[in-house]
């Protein structure tokens, strides 16, 4: 009897992993034409998605990151003046997301500033960011993307490839609603992605730091846009000023340009380069280089493990990856997984990670 009901929960634990069990999939792409009014270029991507999937993607990454009645606050602050606050084209385009969907500026704006006022805390966020070359020393550049709200924000991750005079400029990958970026390719130069970097910064100050600093996401934009090739890119990376502290890595085109940016608001303290570290890669998850990630949260060491286990000469983006698909790296908070090469842009490509691991 006793048996008869083992066997019968089983069958019932493995239907229900059945029926739960995902698959990653595709992220789609969408064209953004900078040559286009600012208030009107993201329409074509946001017709695609319901407003009620980015105001629930808004207001459930709020929820968890800050106090409501104190987010209301700032909401009217910065809409009623957005250009003290927000340098264009991406007031413009935050005001024509806001138009198009019908929802306030305010709550537009909070979400794309929602690394900026989170960055002190951790709860559920994480990422991992690997670039390493191949046998013959191509560079392929990969990235997890770990933040809270997971499936809310999994709905809406998109590729956008932005381009100016019939060309693609960059093609980037981000959540709709959301004019920043944080994994992205500049075509034939660089790629770049961001990982939270946590210090005890309070959102309150949020305001004052608007004006003296860029929001992250957008600063990496603006770097994707203006810089023309690695060197470039590492250089206004470190330079600018931004609310939140961040690690940016960059791949660029030739052997050995992989690099991790390692920022506080005010710029640089540290620029770790491929031949600084395991010489074929470089791993970055949300700790300072030089200092042990702590036992709590170690995905640095097993992702370093299972790169070493490939090998240099086996490195392609299939093995790529598969390191970023291995638990802890892949995690219950991944919301995409992104390989690229600033080389080869065919090879762009993006995972909604709807097969990440479940909580315990
Ligand atoms: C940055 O840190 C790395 C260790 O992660 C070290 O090898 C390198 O020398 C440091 N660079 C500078 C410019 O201090
Ligand atoms: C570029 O990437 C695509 C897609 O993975 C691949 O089929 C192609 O062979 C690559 N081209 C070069 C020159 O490596």
């Amino acid at each position: 009897m006793k048996t008869f009901l083992g066997l019968i929960l089983v069958f019932i634990v493995f239907s229900f992993n059945v029926v739960e069990s995902k698959n990653a999939m595709p992220a789609k792409r969408y064209k953004v034409n900078l040559d286009d009014d600012p208030m009107t270029r993201w329409v074509p991507l946001l017709e695609n998605f319901d407003r009620s999937l980015l105001l629930d993607a808004i207001d459930s990454l709020l929820k968890q990151y800050v106090k409501n009645d104190e987010l209301i606050a700032l909401a009217e602050i910065i809409a009623h003046d957005l250009d003290k606050y927000i340098s264009q084209p991406y007031a413009d385009e935050m005001r024509g997301i806001s138009k198009f969907y019908k929802a306030e500026l305010g709550k537009v704006v909070l979400g794309n500033l929602a690394y900026d006022a989170s960055a002190w805390n951790t709860v559920g966020k994480a990422c991992t960011s690997i670039v390493t070359i191949d046998k013959t020393g191509g560079i392929i550049h990969g990235r997890n993307l770990d933040y809270g709200a997971g499936d809310e924000l999994r709905t809406i991750t998109t590729e956008v490839e932005f381009h100016r005079s019939g060309k693609t400029l960059f093609i980037g990958t981000t959540y709709v609603g959301y004019v920043g970026l944080l994994t992205a390719e500049k075509v034939n130069a660089f790629t770049i992605s961001g990982d939270e970097r946590d210090t005890g910064y309070l959102w309150e100050n949020i305001l004052s730091a608007l004006t003296k600093g860029w929001p992250t996401m957008l600063m990496a934009r603006e770097v994707i846009t203006n810089a023309e090739n690695f060197e470039s890119a590492i250089e206004m990376l470190q330079k600018a000023k931004t609310i939140a502290p961040m690690y940016f890595i960059v791949g660029g085109v030739k052997p050995h340009e992989g690099a991790i940016i390692v920022r506080d608001r005010w710029g640089a303290i540290n620029v770790t380069r491929m031949d600084d570290t395991y010489k074929w890669f470089v791993v970055e998850t949300n700790y300072d280089p030089w200092n042990p990630p702590p036992s709590s949260d170690d995905r640095r060491d097993p992702a370093i493990k299972l790169m070493e286990e490939i090998g240099q000469n086996q490195m392609n983006p299939e093995n790529l990856y598969k390191v970023l698909s291995t638990s802890p790296i892949l995690n219950p908070t991944t919301t995409y997984t992104t390989v690229m090469s600033a080389k080869n842009t065919s090879l762009y490509h993006t995972m909604v990670r709807w097969d990440h691991p479940n909580e315990n």
